[in-house]
């Protein structure tokens, strides 16, 4: 053990370490707000500065998070810049940002190779650098190790990097922060000391493993397995929709099975920043192996087919009724990509909306977490958020339920909307103006 790795271990051990979060999204802030509240010097660095102007005026920007929360961070000494230099102050450096993929469904590595080189001149002896965006199996080799290496620091002895995949669930309840274990993977083993040490006084279980890519790995395999069984239930719904059978009620019977099965429930296609984006992450490396991950590509294809699926039950519902959704007055209940959060990143009810326009029929919206269409990079809607009383429902020719916010009053909805396309099973009893989607 290097002088280093026993210096940074002990001021880790005994919160005398700054962490440095950069990145201040989703996954960043939570994370901040943990190492604050158990009495470490939090410094947050992030390229945006109206974000970081919000920061330290105490307020927040997602909506889960609230503002007392940063507020009381910063009363105890968290601080946002938007100044890179400050990232030498740091004893560990925690990278939280975007991995998208570009227009040709391949990884978008610019946002974690900007953020890399953006520190990399304030990189110090002494320092910990842990990724955890999700990511391909050998970006840390690949693209930090050289990064980080090259003002002359050797990782393992000098400087210590780490992958450690960030599994926040936005929304739920039952976890936070401290109770969600936390894979970690060291390129050295004296790195992953360091990274045990990091991490185990802010989360209450560590997972060590023995390598950067096996934990940049795990984080796929568990997004390629809800994906994939996502896909395979939304295949079985339409199987099951065409043989009179309600999907809904068959998962949950299945889900009785004490050993051997995991419920997935059906929608109306996937949303959010990962499960449609992150297996393509390793689509895309397994080609450099020659393979090809048909599982990934299949259930893909599937999921991507749903908002299709929803938008003709649609037109089968106002049919029976002799109506055309051309000139039709369509509500959408939910635009966030899943229930009770404000996320909106590729929301499937953004693409019903989108194909409901698109065949002449006019799109309106209710979602009690997005009270104004925001501003999207590729989707244009001026609209603000419906309220749901009796009377407006009464006015659209038809309501899509695409996400089942617990804020709706379902019986008021089941009660004034004409025609309910129910996309996630939330009216289990048959009535004529319900359809199933
Ligand atoms: N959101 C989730 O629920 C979730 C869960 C698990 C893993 N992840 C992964 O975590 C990573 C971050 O996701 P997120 O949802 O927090 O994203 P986000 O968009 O909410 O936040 C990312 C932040 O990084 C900042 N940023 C962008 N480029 C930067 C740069 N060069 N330097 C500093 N800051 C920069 C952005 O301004 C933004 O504030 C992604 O890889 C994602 O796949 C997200």
């Amino acid at each position: 053990m290097t002088d280093y790795t026993a210096a940074i271990i002990t001021k880790l051990k005994s919160k005398e370490a700054i962490i440095g979060i950069v990145g201040l999204g989703y996954v960043g802030l939570p994370l901040m707000l943990r190492y604050n509240s158990i009495g470490y010097r939090v410094l947050g660095i992030d390229i945006d500065t109206d974000k970081v102007g919000k920061l330290n005026a105490g307020l927040s920007y997602i909506e889960h998070i609230h503002a007392d929360k940063i507020a009381a961070a910063c009363e105890s000494g968290f601080e946002a810049t938007t100044d890179f230099r400050r990232a030498s102050e740091c004893d560990a450096l925690i990278l939280c940002v975007p991995t998208p993929l570009n227009k040709y469904r391949e990884p978008d590595m610019s946002f974690v190779i900007n953020t890399t080189d953006a520190i990399k001149p304030y990189l110090r002896a002494g320092q910990a650098v842990s990724l955890e965006s999700t990511t391909y199996p050998g970006t840390t080799e690949e693209e930090l190790l050289p990064r980080v290496q090259e003002g002359g620091l050797v990782v393992g002895e000098d400087i210590f990097l780490v992958y450690s995949p960030e599994r926040e669930d936005p929304g739920n309840p039952n976890f936070e922060t401290r109770t969600i274990p936390k894979v970690i993977g060291g390129h050295t083993l004296a790195c992953l000391e360091v990274g045990i040490a990091l991490y185990e006084q802010a989360i209450d279980q560590v997972v060590p493993v023995s390598s950067t890519k096996a934990a940049e790995m795990t984080k796929l395999l568990e997004n390629i397995h809800r994906a994939v069984n996502i896909g395979l239930v939304n295949e079985m719904k339409i199987v099951a929709d065409r043989m009179g059978i309600d999907i809904f009620e068959v998962v949950d019977a299945a889900a009785t099975k004490p050993f051997g099965f995991t419920a997935y429930y059906p929608g109306p296609g996937l949303g959010g920043h990962c499960i449609p984006i992150d297996p393509f992450y390793l689509t895309w490396k397994a080609r450099e192996y020659g393979l090809h991950t048909r599982f990934i590509e299949l259930s893909g294809e599937v999921n991507r087919a749903m908002p299709e699926y929803v938008l003709n039950k649609l037109m089968d519902g106002l049919n029976d009724s002799g109506k055309a959704l051309k000139g039709s007055r369509i509500l959408v209940l939910g635009i966030a990509y899943k229930k009770n959060v404000d996320d909106m990143r590729e929301s499937p009810s953004v693409e019903i909306m989108e194909l409901i326009e698109a065949k002449g029929g006019i799109v309106a919206y209710s979602d009690p977490h997005v009270p104004v269409f925001p501003k999207m990079r590729e989707h244009h809607f001026e609209l603000n958020s419906e309220a749901l009383t009796a009377d407006n429902l009464a006015r659209f020719d038809a309501v899509v339920l695409a996400t089942d916010h617990d804020k709706f009053d379902y019986e008021l909805i089941a009660q004034h909307a004409r025609l309910i396309v129910d996309s996630r099973g939330k009216y289990r009893t048959p009535a004529e103006h319900i359809i199933k989607a």
